[in-house]
């Protein structure tokens, strides 16, 4: 997106009041859409340095044990509109400070994994960075969501070498398997269709769903301890 596409979906989220007041906030909106982009620049790089760290740890299997823990790395970043939008919604003051202070998910990365062992492998090789601080873990493996959702859920503060020196950014990273994607996945396309209606019987046919789910993914662990000899 160029930068007067981002200017434009900025200003589309402030449409009252620049109808109201045009020329007294236009240089407000102008300075605060400078300083999102900034802001926007320093979670990217946080998500290219932890993309990064994951890119090497599951090459490094591959040389070590051959193969790859790792499935699919997915990121994503919340645009100004929806960092503005959520801020809005949450009542806090529609500052960069206030974004980088109350919103943990603005830089956000999704990591598919083969088996559930690798889940808890690459949780303990992030953890373990000296230079990454874990700011949130919650484990929804071991007490999934009253949905079935499973997952494991990092927030980790992240480093970003800039040219004005260190700066750190939080980066969200959910962790699963495969099906525990597959489930999460669809279950989110059923539920957030806005002409969808989700009837108890439906939400309790899902949570059985994501338990069977569970069930194979076990199975297929313990298939993989066995083959290749391991406790
Ligand atoms: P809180 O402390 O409750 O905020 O926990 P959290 O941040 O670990 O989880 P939260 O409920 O905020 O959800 C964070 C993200 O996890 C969501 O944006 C979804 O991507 C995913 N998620 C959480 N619950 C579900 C669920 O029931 N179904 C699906 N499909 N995804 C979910
Ligand atoms: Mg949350």
């Amino acid at each position: 997106m160029s930068e007067k596409e981002m200017f434009t979906e900025v200003l589309d989220s402030f449409p009252v009041l620049v109808k109201q007041n045009p020329d007294s906030v236009k240089e407000k909106i102008t300075n605060l859409f400078f300083d999102f982009l900034e802001l926007s620049h320093l979670y990217d790089s946080a998500i290219e340095v932890t993309k990064t760290y994951l890119n090497i740890l599951d090459s490094e299997f591959k040389v070590k044990f051959q193969r790859n823990p790792i499935h699919t790395i997915e990121s994503r970043l919340k645009s100004p509109q929806s960092i503005i939008g959520k801020l809005q919604k949450k009542e806090l003051p529609l500052t960069p400070e206030s974004a980088r202070k109350n919103l943990l998910d603005i830089a956000g990365i999704r990591v598919t994994c083969c088996y559930i062992s690798d889940i808890y492998a690459i949780v303990d090789m992030l953890c373990q960075r000296d230079d990454f601080t874990v700011i949130k873990k919650k484990d929804y493996i071991k007490k999934p969501k009253p949905s079935g959702y499973r997952s494991y859920h990092l927030i980790v503060n992240v480093p970003v070498y800039l040219s004005g020196g260190k700066q750190y950014a939080p980066v969200e990273i959910q962790i699963r398997t495969i099906a525990m994607d597959f489930w999460a996945s669809l279950e989110h396309q059923l539920k957030y269709k806005p002409s969808a209606s989700i009837t108890p019987e439906i939400s309790e046919e899902l949570r059985e769903c994501a338990e069977r789910i569970a069930e194979t993914d076990l199975q297929m662990q313990r298939i993989f301890m066995e083959i290749n000899d391991l406790d």
